[in-house]
């Protein structure tokens, strides 16, 4: 069975004593067995995160990453910086990033390169406009964001990677994509894989939903058969909700 993910991106959300404070809480609850957690905390936070868990069956994850190792990049924090203090999971590639910095296909791809390089498991975003919805180019939009930045990798590459499906339209606007949207794209995504590489393959990589997602919906959505998990914003900022979306499958 594929790896299942409930992964809760914070934005720039959350505070140093939020973070803690949610991270303790979350300690103290059962979690759901055979679901990754994975908490993605704002930079200045993940050190004190990455701590917290250290005998917690909980993965921390940076929101970004640059494509160098060091340099002269004002403003900017590298994996290499990240490993050092713990973390290994990096999210690429989401929709914000792409819409308000301007990262490209190019700039992904090097970004794909330097994280696997320093070992890192990478939750690549993936989505469409809702003018490329309406326009029926959702598919080609998706299958292009594929193409260009993670079809250069490896068939042993490929297991450090996870997909996260999130039409923009859905992103923090209270609209999720119906359960039979996202399972047409999931399977579209997993085919798309195997035709670029193999089924065996394609079987393997776990395919996240994001967008709106929140303990209402989250069975239905996770009742699909080639969605694996979720990535989710604003319902990942409280521990109960995050943990009811855990338990969803
Ligand atoms: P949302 O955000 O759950 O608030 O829609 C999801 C995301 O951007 O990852």
């Amino acid at each position: 069975m594929r790896k299942r993910i409930v992964a809760g991106n914070w934005k720039m959300n959350n505070n140093l004593d939020e973070t803690t404070a949610f991270l303790d809480e979350l300690k103290n609850q059962t979690f759901p067995e055979n679901v990754s957690l994975v908490i993605a905390p704002a930079f200045t936070n993940l050190y004190a995160a990455a701590q917290s868990v250290k005998a917690h069956a909980v993965t921390i994850a940076a929101q970004n990453m640059h494509q160098n190792d060091q340099g002269a990049f004002t403003g900017e924090v590298s994996g290499k910086m990240l490993k050092n203090i713990g973390i290994t999971t990096v999210i690429l590639g989401h929709s914000e990033r792409r819409a308000y910095f301007g990262e490209t296909h190019e700039l992904l791809t090097e970004k794909v390169n330097t994280a696997l390089a320093n070992d890192f498991q990478i939750i690549f975003c993936v989505g469409e406009e809702l003018k490329d919805r309406k326009e029926e180019n959702h598919f080609n939009v998706v299958k292009k964001q594929l193409k260009e930045s993670l079809f250069h990798l490896t068939n042993a590459d490929w297991a450090s990677i996870v997909v996260a499906y999130e039409p923009v339209w859905a992103i923090g606007t209270g609209e999720t994509a119906t359960p039979q949207q996202a399972q047409e794209m999931h399977q579209f995504i997993r085919s798309t894989i195997e035709n670029q590489y193999d089924a065996a393959l394609s079987q393997q990589v776990p395919i996240l939903y994001g967008g709106s997602v929140n303990p209402g919906n989250a069975a239905e959505i996770f009742s699909m058969a080639d969605v694996d998990g979720g990535l989710v914003g604003g319902a990942s900022l409280k521990v109960n909700d995050f943990l009811k979306i855990a338990n969803s499958f």
